[in-house]
């Protein structure tokens, strides 16, 4: 499965792992040597992250060069829209946000955290921000254009993943979760709809609208309902556990094409989740099954993740065996799928959408509100 070849990270990014093994040293999994060495890289990231945090963010994009092209995605507070740099051609994907929807949802700090983890975040498996800029009566974020889709529309394309493909995304996700969580950043938003799949068939995580810095711990109640962990639901305070609990969902969502709590009310989905009633399909492998229970634990103190050897649990894992997780990380596997796409300016990824103009009010909205963006 081990490559050469690189998919796609950038040459800044990329890590480099200590020299291998020696025979006497081989071991099946991540040894604690390895890990250290890549917590030396993780610290290097999170000092870059930390430095741009504190920084305004120097763009060179102006805003008249975008060109608006077509609609990828909606949701609650806005779209995300396609757009074309008229100057270089280069594409992007520009998330709009409605000011006035934002107050009115309550979503205005959600929304400010969104637009400085996008500016401050830098991994392989992550989207990031290219620039921002707002008007009279909308906030944009403009990001690179992911041309694959969302994993969700593949998912329900291929009904399910089989094993080496989940495989292949679960250890990006769990490599992205482990970043994020280095830089003290909870996602909270973990789900099929939010991970694209990029034109080298490799991850990028988007939607960072419930991702904040944590600090102890938190009490609000966000996310999506088959998605959410057992603690979020019982408000009892919660942190980083509550990524990897979503990470098991998802593990057991790619790997059966449907989630593993469901029902047609959220009360009803809440009641399993909390009970941590589930079943396995008997298509999944006994590693699988066993990873999944070690994921799906309502008692954090038995959840993968967040036990004293936090990630190495995931990447020392029977399931993960034959995981080359240096070699992921600097996207040198061979991805077993490739979305297809005819050209850049393909969407055949991506539902389609009805237009809808932007019209800015002629006076500016909430200015003193957004003042900060
Ligand atoms: N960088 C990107 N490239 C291509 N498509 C994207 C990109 N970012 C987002 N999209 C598409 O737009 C959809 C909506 O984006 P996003 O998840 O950020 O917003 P949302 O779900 O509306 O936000 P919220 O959950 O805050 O309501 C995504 O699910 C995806 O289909
Ligand atoms: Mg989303």
């Amino acid at each position: 499965m081990y490559s050469h070849k690189s998919f796609g990270t950038s040459r800044s990014m990329s890590y480099r792992a200590g020299s291998p093994n020696t025979s006497a040293e081989i071991h099946d999994g991540y040894t604690d040597k390895q890990q250290e060495q890549y917590t030396k890289y993780l610290k290097k990231l999170k000092t870059e992250f930390q430095d741009r945090w504190g920084q305004k963010p120097n763009f060179s994009i102006e805003f008249s060069d975008l060109e608006r092209l077509k609609t990828l995605g909606s949701g609650a507070f806005g779209r995300v829209i396609l757009l074309k740099h008229s100057k270089n051609n280069k594409l992007y994907a520009m998330k709009v946000l409605e000011k006035e929807k934002v107050i009115k949802m309550k979503q205005v700090e959600h929304s400010l955290y969104e637009k400085r983890v996008l500016e401050a975040i830098r991994f392989p498996f992550t989207v990031s921000m290219e620039c921002s800029f707002k008007d009279n009566s909308y906030i944009y974020f403009v990001m690179p254009f992911v041309p694959g889709g969302e994993m969700f529309m593949h998912l329900r394309r291929m009904n399910k993943f089989e094993e080496p493909l989940a495989k292949f995304y679960a250890s990006q996700v769990v490599l992205a979760l482990e970043y994020l969580h280095f830089c003290n950043l909870v996602y909270r938003d973990l789900k099929p709809e939010n991970i694209m799949i990029d034109k080298n068939g490799y991850l990028k995580i988007t939607d960072f609208g419930f991702c904040k810095v944590l600090q102890g711990r938190t009490w609000t109640l966000c996310g999506t309902p088959e998605y959410l962990a057992p603690e979020l639901i019982l408000s009892k305070g919660y942190g980083f556990s509550v990524d990897w609990w979503s990470f098991g969902v998802l593990l057991y969502e790619m790997n059966a094409g449907y989630p593993p709590f469901y029902s047609n009310e959220p009360m009803k989905t809440y009641e399993k989740i909390v009970a941590g009633k589930y079943r396995c399909p008997s298509s999944f492998s006994s590693d699988l099954r066993d990873l999944v229970r070690n994921v799906l634990q309502v008692d954090i103190s038995k959840r993968f993740g967040v036990m004293k050897d936090g990630v190495l649990d995931y990447k020392n894992h029977k399931w993960f065996k034959g995981i080359e997780w240096d070699a992921i990380v600097n996207c040198r596997v061979q991805p077993p799928f490739v979305p297809k796409y005819k050209n850049a300016y393909d969407t055949g990824n991506f539902d389609k959408y009805e237009e809808e103009p932007f019209v800015p009010a002629s006076y500016c909205r909430y200015e003193s509100v957004f003042i900060d963006f």
